[in-house]
């Protein structure tokens, strides 16, 4: 059994996040999507409410491949959780090189911290446009994102936002 870890902040999960994890469980075994904390960005959501999210997502998708996909939330640092679960690699996605550049620093300390190495997907060009920090500042704003995100997100962001829930 290969176990891989898809690592993200994912505050919130997009569709792109999404097709992301649908590749990776399509080449490995055992996949764990593990939500984590970004030093480098301010979070919304609270670590247990973004793997809620990410775990409704998988289950409404209908998709065999995605109900098979577990979720954790990461403590600590990413290479002593994949070590706890006998993760061989960490699977990231990239829309393009900016990604790459942000990436392929924290790939290398990972593989020197702990041999883990990490292989990149490009993801599908339709969802090259899409970051949550983008959706966030969509919703922000009173704008629409359902087509971004998979169902129940924008409620939870209007929520945490603290603003009123649509339609009411
Ligand atoms: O979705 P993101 O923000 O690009 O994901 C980055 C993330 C959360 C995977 C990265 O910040 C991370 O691995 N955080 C866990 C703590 C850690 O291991 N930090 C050292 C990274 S080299």
């Amino acid at each position: 059994m290969t176990t891989v870890v898809c690592p993200g902040s994912f505050d919130p999960i997009t569709l792109g996040h999404l097709d992301v994890v649908r590749r990776a469980a399509t080449m490995f075994d055992d996949v764990v999507v593990g939500v984590a904390k970004n030093p480098g960005k301010s979070g919304l959501l609270d670590l247990e409410t973004r793997a809620g999210l990410v775990r409704a997502a998988l289950e409404s998708s209908g998709e065999p491949g995605l109900a098979r996909v577990r979720v954790a939330v990461v403590p600590g640092l990413l290479v002593d959780f994949c070590r706890e679960i006998g993760a061989v690699g960490v699977v990231k996605g990239l829309r393009g090189g900016g990604d790459f550049d942000a990436e392929q620093p924290m790939a290398l300390m990972n593989r020197h911290l702990s041999g883990v190495e990490t292989i990149f997907l490009p993801g599908d060009q339709r969802y090259a446009h899409v970051a949550s920090s983008l959706v966030k500042d969509i919703v922000r704003h009173g704008g629409p994102v359902d087509d971004l995100v998979p169902a129940g997100v924008p409620e939870a962001l209007r929520s945490a936002l603290g603003q009123p829930a649509a339609g009411s």
